[in-house]
């Protein structure tokens, strides 16, 4: 799970038109919960799609650590026998998270309201990511948390059961906070609120529902109120995972920028919590298309077509930021080829993802050889109307997997290769990209 030992160098060359239909791994948000719930629910769940990369299977380590069952088919399906909610068991080793933050904050709150102590690690960058933010809240129901300085992993919790019910507004816009909160109250007696100012993923509860748990979620005064009953049976279920919305959006960016592309992914999430990039895309004159809209487990999918665009620059409206919070780098890649300024504010959270989203686009693009200036909370690019990047330099990814397919997109359309200092990354949530990549630019026939 450690890629942080022997970095991949990798350097991404102009490319030719790309043009092709593909499909991306299964949506990462959408894999970590189904591990989770399939392990809580009474009885055998198969789970298709599952996206197997570095992040997940480190879910699926901490998951079987605790007592479930799961294993992958020969036809790659998976399959998870739960043990029940609140039949988590003592985990015998520390739990090892890799590079996940989703992993963690989210099994900390499973782990919070059981009578359990999990002691868990991460690597360099995870260890670097704020806890604060789930500690706080799970303190209040009961947890005992002995953290690192700083509120970073290591981190050892001490569930307690039966935890205490809370009523929770959320500071941040987190999905993972909230989504710990639910996770914590889903075996909590009573009734476990969470109280969310800004709209974020909405898979967890999506995907409680379906699994049985008693979970309402009202608007009242403009914000979204999330109510769980604890104690709650889970009935094991049938979960198609779609595609990543977030994984897709890299090729279908490289699209956008290398003239002459055409490039479909099929059977793409569009939860609409997740489909922000695209709705921005669009504003700047991107030619992307939506078909073949259907409801796949819950979750709204479609195919997706984008084709080389003449883009122009926006100011991105902040409020967009929670539904495409991890697309940023690819949009500030894009913005790069976009006609004049793009200017993208409020996204002091990036700062706190696998890195500093921000500061580190900011020194890769001016490496590279484009315009941008850095701000607190966000960037403005300059771009180059369409024209190629310099490129001819090697950019850092930091450890970040979304850092280093942004560069990598950013040299299909830079006049000398830009080297990636490390692709391993990449594993984490994307492990075929640049298979896939490669596959688009062959010319079709
Ligand atoms: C995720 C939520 C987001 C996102 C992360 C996955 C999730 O983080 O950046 O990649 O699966 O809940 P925050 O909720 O902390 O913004």
């Amino acid at each position: 799970m450690s890629h942080d030992a022997s970095p991949r160098p990798m350097a991404f060359a102009r490319s030719g038109p790309l043009s092709g239909v593909v499909r991306v791994p299964g949506d990462k948000s959408i894999s970590h919960r189904s591990l989770m719930l399939s392990a809580l629910a009474v009885g055998e769940s198969r789970i298709e799609g599952l996206l197997e990369g570095e992040d997940v299977l480190a879910t699926a380590a901490a998951m079987r650590a605790m007592g479930a069952t799961i294993e992958r088919g020969a036809d790659g399906a998976w399959t998870v026998s739960g043990v029940g909610v609140g039949g988590l068991l003592q985990p015998e080793t520390t739990l090892d998270m890799g590079n996940s933050g989703t992993s963690t904050r989210l099994l900390m709150g499973l782990v919070a309201s059981h009578s359990i102590t999990a002691t868990f690690i991460g690597d360099a960058s995870l260890s670097r990511r704020p806890m604060n933010r789930v500690i706080e809240p799970l303190s209040l129901m009961g947890a005992d948390v002995t953290v690192s300085p700083g509120g970073r992993l290591p981190l050892m919790l001490r569930g307690l059961c039966p935890a205490v019910p809370i009523i929770y507004r959320l500071p941040v816009a987190s999905a993972q906070v909230k989504s710990a909160v639910l996770l914590a109250g889903l075996n909590t007696p009573g009734i476990t609120r969470v109280i969310e100012p800004v709209p974020t993923r909405d898979h967890s509860e999506r995907m409680l529902k379906g699994f049985g748990a008693d979970l309402t979620v009202e608007v009242e005064n403009g914000e979204r109120h999330i109510r769980i009953r604890g104690e709650a049976e889970l009935k094991p279920q049938h979960i198609v995972v779609p595609g990543d919305p977030s994984s897709a959006a890299f090729p279908l960016v490289a699209a956008l920028i290398v003239p002459g592309s055409a490039v479909t992914v099929e059977n793409v999430g569009v939860n609409p919590t997740r489909a922000g990039l695209y709705e921005v895309l669009r504003m700047m004159g991107a030619e992307i298309a939506f078909s073949n809209p259907r409801e796949v487990g819950g979750e709204p999918v479609a195919d997706i077509t984008a084709c080389f665009s003449t883009l122009s620059g926006i100011d991105v409206p902040p409020e967009l930021a929670p539904s495409m919070i991890d697309e940023f780098p690819i949009l500030f890649v894009a913005a790069a080829f976009a006609q004049g300024r793009t200017v993208m504010r409020g996204l002091e959270e990036l700062r706190v993802k696998e890195s500093d989203r921000i500061a580190t686009m900011a020194e890769g693009l001016r490496a590279i050889g484009a315009r941008v200036e850095e701000l607190p909370d966000g960037l403005i690019v300059e771009g180059t109307g369409g024209e190629p990047l310099a490129g001819g330099t090697t950019v850092a990814s930091r450890l970040d997997h979304r850092i280093a397919m942004s560069f990598a997109v950013a040299g299909l359309n830079s006049l000398a290769p830009v080297e990636i200092d490390d692709m391993g990354p990449v594993a984490t949530s994307f492990p075929n990209f640049t298979n896939l990549i490669e596959q688009l630019s062959v010319p079709q026939s």
